[in-house]
């Protein structure tokens, strides 16, 4: 099938549109958020103004837009559909406290209607119904009637459907109004008046922002009269490989199409994570990234292929190279990343499925096994489930979830919303550990080396989770040298220091950052001060906080496990009494 449009055209479409009506075009931001900590990727074209959406001043201008590559794993269930993806390109227009609902609309309309060519009967709308944070938008549906919507295809919905953001546990967002055509949404005009904060609130914003976000794949599909993202030009290349690879024809049979949809969107999602350098692990984008190419190695075997991973990165590169020249730079890298999972989770898989069989022995597995298999063996549910059937083994799903929810801990890392200091929330308790974190970290330097760098952090009321990169188990007087200095730093009660800083400058002074994250230019710099040292402080890091004002609030350190989290890289689990 042969695209009439492709993922190009329509991007020029809309950026020479937009410029038309003033907006300036700003460039494609990395996936790993620099101006917004509380998401792991950019899920929108959004991220890269958080600050400018709170009310800082933009170098271009109110009016701009841009194409957005992005990642969501909030949906990763629904992929394997004809419109769900873990990565897409959103295109996005704003304006920051200048034009309102009327100018958005007007423009989002005449863009869908002129320069796309869509009838206006073929969409619908929907606006925000009102709740006790805002009120109902007849404003928005106004202006759609103005502009010749007819009333019946005008819909109001509560929160759950007409309301964006924040995209993390705060942050901007407001109500929205959304453009369906063949019964796809593809377009959604924000309007963010509102500031979620930490408590929940929704504190109105300094100026009033429109953010919008359009689908490429979704609205190509409609474009090329296809309704199925993955035969555009953005997915086909991948599909077409997929089935020299397996022999199978897409299309034909419902749970192989599912399954040759879900490998093309979570390798090409994984390739672009690859390509900003990022590795595979058990902690943060790194755990993501692992998440994606197990699930596409697991629907492979499903259309009997393996080892193919890699052999997917040639047809994506050549969709997408010449607009993100990362991918052709990084090569190599996402090359070897692909190849090095794929193997390394093939032999999970063969232990998992001994230990399967041992456990099926007695023609069931308890919702315990199963969760073991799952957790220890890296085995995924539903190859659990898969394998049972196969084998006529009695095994409940709800008591693998029963089991599953006795260990939530895990789960937390893949849901969207998190803050950079790893923290979950910001009791009193939390914030002792974090310091606790903090000094740790100085502590592992001082007694294992200075090659030691932090690779993730998770706080919960009860304990700290630490993740360093070194290459052996410690010695258990390692861990009591560790433990004593920590402590004996606590004793001292050493003054705990917070200071704004520009990044480089925090650099050059010392402070720590977490490897591989990206900063914004400006940083907050936490400072244990030690008046015994010749610098003059025990500890420097960049983070986000909160801390302690003085380390003797902390309480005694003890470290209560130490463990291998990944090749390389170790964990330290602690609590404080
Ligand atoms: N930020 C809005 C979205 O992602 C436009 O839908």
């Amino acid at each position: 099938m042969k695209s009439i449009i492709t993922h190009v055209q329509l991007i020029q479409k809309y950026l020479d549109f937009f410029k038309t009506k003033n907006h300036k075009v700003i460039q494609n931001a990395s996936l790993i958020p620099q101006n917004d900590p509380t998401v792991l990727f950019t899920t929108a074209g959004m991220h890269p103004l958080v600050p400018y959406l709170l009310g800082q001043k933009h170098p271009l201008g109110k009016r701009l837009c841009s194409v957005q590559k992005c990642i969501r794993t909030g949906d990763i269930d629904k992929v394997g559909d004809e419109s769900h993806h873990t990565f897409f390109e959103m295109l996005g227009n704003w304006n920051l406290g200048d034009y309102w609902k009327k100018e958005a609309i007007e423009y989002s309309l005449e863009f869908l209607t002129k320069i796309l060519k869509i009838p206006k009967e073929k969409i619908n709308i929907t606006c925000f119904a009102g709740d006790k944070d805002s009120p109902k938008d007849t404003e928005s549906a106004k202006i759609w009637q103005s502009l010749g919507i007819k009333k019946d295809k005008i819909k109001f919905l509560g929160k759950a459907d007409n309301w964006w953001g924040p995209a993390g546990k705060t942050g901007p967002c407001g109500p929205d109004t959304e453009m369906f055509v063949n019964g796809f949404e593809i377009w959604n005009n924000v309007f963010m008046q509102y500031n979620k904060t930490i408590n929940n609130r929704y504190e109105e914003l300094k100026q009033k922002n429109v953010d919008t976000g359009m689908g490429v794949e979704r609205t190509l599909s409609i474009l090329n009269n296809i309704n199925d993202d993955y035969l555009t030009d953005a997915f086909l290349p991948i599909i077409t490989q997929i089935e020299k690879l397996s022999k199978n024809k897409y299309g034909k049979n419902k749970d192989e199409t599912r399954a040759m949809r879900i490998i093309a969107d979570h390798i090409k999602a994984s390739v672009f994570i690859l390509s900003e350098k990022i590795q595979p692990s058990n902690t943060e984008q790194g755990y993501v990234l692992r998440r994606l190419i197990r699930r596409a190695v697991r629907y492979g075997r499903l259309i009997e292929i393996e080892d193919f991973t890699s052999k997917l990165v040639e047809p994506i590169l050549s969709i997408y190279q010449d607009d993100y020249s990362e991918l052709k730079q990084n090569k190599n890298f996402i090359v070897t990343g692909l190849n090095k999972e794929e193997n390394q989770f093939k032999q999970t898989l063969n232990k998992g499925l001994n230990k399967f069989k041992q456990f099926a022995n007695d023609k069931k597995i308890s919702g315990k096994e199963a969760f073991l298999l799952y957790q220890s063996f890296g085995f995924p549910l539903e190859m659990i489930v898969e394998e049972c059937k196969k084998y006529k083994i009695n095994f409940s799903e709800n008591d693998f979830h029963e089991e599953e929810k006795r260990h939530q801990e895990l789960s937390r890392t893949f849901s969207g919303g998190r803050f950079k200091s790893g923290l979950a929330d910001q009791s009193e308790q939390t914030t002792k550990l974090h310091t606790a974190t903090h000094l740790l970290n100085e502590a592992l330097t001082r007694i294992l080396g200075k090659g030691i760098k932090q690779r993730g952090s998770n706080i919960t009321q009860e304990r700290l989770r630490f993740d360093f990169s070194f290459d052996r188990k410690l010695t258990e007087k390692e861990i009591k040298q560790i433990e004593q200095l920590v402590n004996e730093k606590i004793k001292e009660n050493l003054s705990v220091v917070r200071k704004e800083m520009l990044l480089d400058n925090a650099l050059t002074s010392g402070a720590q950052g977490e490897f591989g994250h990206k900063y914004p230019n400006i940083v907050s710099v936490y400072t244990i001060e030690d008046p015994t040292e010749k610098r003059g402080w025990f500890s420097k890091e960049i983070c986000t906080g909160p801390h302690v004002k003085q380390t003797g609030e902390i309480g005694e350190f003890k470290i209560i496990k130490e463990e291998s989290s990944a090749a390389g890289i170790r964990r330290i689990k602690a609590i404080i009494g």
